[in-house]
């Protein structure tokens, strides 16, 4: 172990999934650094950060990583969810085809996560409330059936961001 990890007593890895443009980059930048950009441009390749939390006086470090949701670069996906033990599988709430495709997502996260990875269903932009077109209570009923946990954030006005985040970490604690 080095220096920088002394202490930690739990290191976590993290997913972070979705279509593109959904907002998976820009929850992460919130969470991780309290950052958002109205111009961000689609991710290409792999990018991570880390975030350190406290949790019944465990220090748990989340390595929370973030790739395109574009098909074209699905080849990495091995790698990407090699040793991940939880994931955000995030939507859009005003674009339902983001919504229609996250039962793909659940199936492409099964086939290459560990079995039992822990899953939070994220309907974010929830900011754009006039231009919903994914009812929360269709998202609640889809996200029991399949045994997810789930909430509506934004990354722009930060509603629910730490939640989701925290949320998701201390299920898998
Ligand atoms: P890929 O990297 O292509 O997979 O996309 P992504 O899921 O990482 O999306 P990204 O975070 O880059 O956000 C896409 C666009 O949505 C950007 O213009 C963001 O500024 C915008 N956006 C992200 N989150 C929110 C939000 O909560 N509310 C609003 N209104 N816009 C958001
Ligand atoms: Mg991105």
């Amino acid at each position: 172990q080095s220096d920088l990890e002394e202490g930690i007593d739990y290191m976590f890895k993290i997913v972070m999934i979705g279509d593109s443009g959904v907002g998976k980059s820009q929850l992460l930048s919130r969470y991780a650094r309290n950052e958002f950009n109205a111009k961000s441009k689609a991710t290409i390749g792999v990018e991570f950060q880390t975030k350190t939390v406290v949790m019944d006086h465990k220090v748990v470090r989340a390595q929370i990583w973030d790739t395109a949701g574009q098909e074209r670069y699905q080849a990495i996906t091995t790698a990407y969810y090699r040793g991940a033990i939880g994931a955000l599988l995030v939507y859009d709430i005003t674009r339902q085809d983001t919504f229609d495709h996250v039962e793909t997502w659940l199936e492409e996260l099964q086939m290459h996560a560990d079995k039992n990875v822990t899953v939070m269903l994220v309907g974010n932009k929830c900011d754009l409330g006039s231009m919903r077109v994914v009812p929360v209570e269709v998202a609640k009923e889809f996200a029991q059936k399949h045994n997810l946990f789930f909430m509506e954030t934004s990354a722009l006005d930060c509603t629910n961001v730490e939640q989701a985040f925290l949320g998701l970490l201390s299920q898998i604690y």
